[in-house]
């Protein structure tokens, strides 16, 4: 059996990483005990994610300088002593950056036989398209006719919102940074347009093509592409925050609310504008004045008198001096 080779990180890059900061090792290939199974990787799955475990910042934990790097591999059962899994099955587990991994059969999956090829275990048909199917489908819950934006469109979370978009009947707008990838989207995998955020300002391109609002924009990347997407959503439109590529190279997240605090606990945000409640008023009503009669709510005025001193008390409200509701009494 030939060595096992794997990748280690060996520092931790705070811009793009280069590959000097991965080093190539080889060890003897180990031999099962009893419980555990040898697996041979066929494929290795490279994902976006692992460098925010580099940075030590991502949900799943952190890669330290000199740990072999991780990742979802389909790999070949060489050697088991494990009931559940024999030689020659074709499994998917977290074998890591490697020829050979070790594993108890923790979280090891044999492949669903209908996945052809098998390397889409790792992509369209594996977690990156869950990744799509859930965040679209459940998250979003497009309806036929609706607008969906979806950036970093080409990848395999991207195509298959867009893709998965047009089977429901939406009309879809891609976001890619390559012209080989637009070529793509819209001759092979049927989006109705496309633009490249690297030739064309994102805001201006978004409205050229989504003249009457987006009405679900699920976003990979974050940053100025978010921004701009967000100032032509329609109204009740739906975002999915799913990924943020322009920020996993930076040791600081940008200025302003960071996505990813959303992403971190699943937070659900909506806009609110209460002319969309006045139907509420009554029952508001009924239930507030009887908590205030019964002293469950208490209140603050600040109250000034007299209406030529409307002016200076609104500048007081502005320069947060009120305490409580502000009110001129005339
Ligand atoms: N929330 C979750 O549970 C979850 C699960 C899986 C994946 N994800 C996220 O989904 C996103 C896509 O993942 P994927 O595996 O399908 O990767 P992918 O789309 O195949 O690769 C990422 C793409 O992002 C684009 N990109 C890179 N830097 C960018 C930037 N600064 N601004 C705009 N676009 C940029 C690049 O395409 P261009 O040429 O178009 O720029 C690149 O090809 C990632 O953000 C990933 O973290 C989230």
């Amino acid at each position: 059996m030939a060595n096992n080779q794997k990748i280690l990180l060996k520092n931790r890059p705070d811009a793009i990483p280069v590959p000097s900061d991965f080093e190539l090792v080889e060890t003897t290939v180990p031999t099962a005990q009893q419980g555990e199974i040898l697996c041979k990787t066929e494929f290795l799955s490279l994902d976006p994610y692992t460098r925010g475990q580099i940075n030590g910042r991502h949900i799943s934990g952190a890669i330290h300088p000199g740990d072999m790097m991780r990742g979802e591999t389909v790999s070949e059962i060489v050697q088991s002593y494990h009931a559940d899994f024999k030689v020659g099955d074709i499994v998917k587990h977290f074998g890591g950056w490697q020829s050979y991994s070790m594993s108890d059969g923790t979280g090891m999956q044999k492949i669903d036989t209908r996945i052809s090829p098998r390397s889409l275990a790792l992509g369209i048909l594996g977690m990156p398209g869950l990744t799509a199917y859930a965040g679209l489908v459940h998250l979003a819950q497009p309806k036929a006719g609706d607008t969906v934006l979806v950036s970093a469109a080409s990848g395999a979370v991207g195509s298959m919102v867009g893709q998965i978009a047009k089977i429901m009947g939406c009309r879809v707008i891609g976001i890619a940074g390559q012209s080989r990838k637009m070529d793509w989207l819209t001759d092979v995998a049927g989006f109705d347009g496309c633009f490249n955020y690297k030739n064309e300002d994102p805001a201006l391109a978004i409205k050229r093509l989504c003249p009457d609002g987006v009405d679900v924009y699920f976003d990979n990347v974050g940053g100025d592409i978010l921004d701009a997407s967000m100032n032509q959503l329609a109204l009740g439109a739906r975002v999915i925050l799913c990924g943020l590529m322009a920020q996993y190279n930076t040791d600081s997240p940008p200025p302003g609310p960071n996505p990813g605090t959303i992403i971190r606990a699943r937070a659900t945000v909506k806009g609110l504008v209460v002319y969309d409640h006045f139907d509420k008023q009554t029952a508001f009503l009924d239930k507030a004045t009887n908590w205030i009669n019964s002293g469950q709510i208490k209140f603050v005025e600040d109250v000034t008198e007299g209406l030529a001193h409307a002016p200076e008390a609104f500048c007081r409200l502005m320069a947060g001096g009120n305490f409580g509701k502000t009110i001129v009494k005339i």
